[in-house]
């Protein structure tokens, strides 16, 4: 099986030119003008079009019991939309109860995504307990190619962890080469203005956020930058919303702390009042931590341009609005969080960032694909246009035209939060190692050939 991919616009953090490339085998063998292709290439016409490595997802929930219920996607639902939407890689939380054991967990979710993704994947394991047992576990699974952790500070008398556990998992983080990514927010904080709010009456989504204000989080942020000092263990502050918390971030980097920076799509177009739309509408808006007051998209926009935000995530956690965020009608804190953007990330970030002149093409790039490879242990094999590397490419039409809608989304789920958003340019082409695997918003990919991507630790 070969490709040609003729007369694109290669895109990559430092490049831009225009070449052809022919991929064999899954992978990128030649990068040069005016190749030919042999017999029974596939050709791909790319002119007029840029062309980026496939974009890698670092921070996606598909099998996830959380909060009473379950996320909607499927790994095939997921998958599809992905690929559709550009997205060639992603990282899943491995998100087991604290009663659970880890290398069950972990055999669990990789039986789920074995066989049933149309795209390559990769996990991050969630810590969400820790004693001898578990540490083994642990030992084990990175030992199999699990090269990242998953911590809550968030989530009481759920997903999350104490402070003692914290401190152990860093430490063994950091004794065996891996990073730990973080949920940022005081738990105990969240729990007692939870219940404050519930005992004044305020029971709405639109007090969700009342409930995990920014200084919540930027305490969150400053506590994970502490233990991360203390131990010298790499971090990855995920889903990182508002100033307050980007302050704090950097202010660990100044005193030395080895820490990454996520944000979301969703911090970047979405506001509090989308959470307070009437008849419970803003329930498809909540999420944690909580969509922030508008002045906070320039300070994530900007720290996007400058590199104090690594990587541009969609945190996708799919709840139906009809039968599962429903279940928080009479109290917001029943309300499964989540606001999923697997699909649009890609289209929404060229359209408002790349075309509304907040950004550049190769920070375009970098963010939402090759720095997701560096920080995870992934590069060059992805998040690059580099012979050698793996043939995911996205043929990127930017004169496509279009509106997101629910009623033409991939994802498994009622509604979309972007409903109505124009966009402005779209995946033409999209391979996955080499094969075509989505077409103009079609999928035409292949439901089991994405792989299990093993990282290796210590790559620092
Ligand atoms: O609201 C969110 N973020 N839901 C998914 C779980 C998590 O905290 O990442
Ligand atoms: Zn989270
Ligand atoms: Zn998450």
């Amino acid at each position: 099986m070969s490709l040609l991919v003729k007369g694109g616009e290669i895109v990559t953090p430092d490049e831009r030119y225009v070449a052809d490339i022919f991929c064999e085998n899954e992978t990128i063998t030649r990068i040069d003008r005016d190749l030919a292709a042999p017999n029974g290439a596939e050709v791909i016409d790319a002119t007029g079009k840029y062309v980026f490595p496939g974009f890698i997802d670092p921070h996606v929930h598909i099998y996830l019991p959380f909060m009473g219920t379950f996320a909607k996607d499927t790994h095939e639902t997921a998958s599809r939309a992905a690929v559709v939407g550009g997205t060639t890689t992603f990282i899943e939380m491995i998100c087991p109860g604290c009663a659970e054991k880890p290398l069950e967990a972990f055999e669990l979710w990789l039986g789920k995504a074995s066989g049933a993704s149309a795209c390559d994947f990769s996990f991050h394991m969630g810590v969400t307990r820790y004693d001898d047992e578990a540490e083994r576990d642990f030992r084990e699974i990175v030992r199999r190619g699990v090269s990242s952790f998953k911590v809550f500070l968030a989530y009481k008398g759920a997903l999350g962890i104490s402070d003692e556990q914290l401190y152990q998992t860093l430490r063994l983080a950091k004794s065996l080469g891996v990073i730990t990514t973080a949920h940022c927010e005081n738990a105990d904080l969240v729990a007692e203005l939870q219940k404050k709010l519930l005992a004044e009456g305020k029971t709405g989504p639109e007090w969700h956020y009342w409930s995990r204000p920014p200084v919540v989080e930027a305490e969150g942020v400053h506590h994970l930058m502490t233990f991360a000092e203390m131990t010298g263990a790499h971090v990855y502050i995920v889903h990182l919303s508002c100033e307050e918390s980007l302050r704090e971030a950097i202010r660990g980097a100044e005193r030395g702390v080895h820490v990454w920076v996520e944000t979301l799509i969703q911090y970047l177009l979405l506001d509090r009042t989308d959470a307070e739309k009437p008849d419970f509408e803003g329930a498809k808006a909540v999420m944690s931590p909580p969509l922030r007051d508008k002045k906070n998209q320039e300070v994530l926009w900007n720290g996007l341009r400058q590199r104090f935000v690594s990587t541009l995530a969609t945190d996708h956690a799919p709840f139906d609005f009809a039968t599962q965020k429903i279940m928080g009608c009479d109290d917001f804190t029943k309300i499964p969080n989540g606001i999923p953007s697997l699909e649009d990330r890609i289209n929404l970030y060229y359209t408002h960032g790349v075309k509304g002149g907040r950004i550049d093409l190769h920070q375009f790039v970098d963010t939402a694909s090759t720095q997701t490879a560096k920080i995870f242990g992934l590069f060059p094999r992805k998040g690059t246009i580099q012979l050698g590397s793996d043939a995911d490419l996205v043929v990127y039409d930017p004169e496509y035209r279009g509106t997101i809608s629910a009623k033409t989304h991939q994802m498994n789920l009622d509604y979309n939060s972007f409903e109505g958003f124009e966009i402005e340019g779209r995946p033409h082409v999209v391979t996955v190692r080499g094969k075509v695997a989505a077409r103009d918003g079609k999928f035409v990919g292949d439901i089991g050939r994405g792989k299990f991507l093993q990282r290796e630790p210590d790559h620092f």
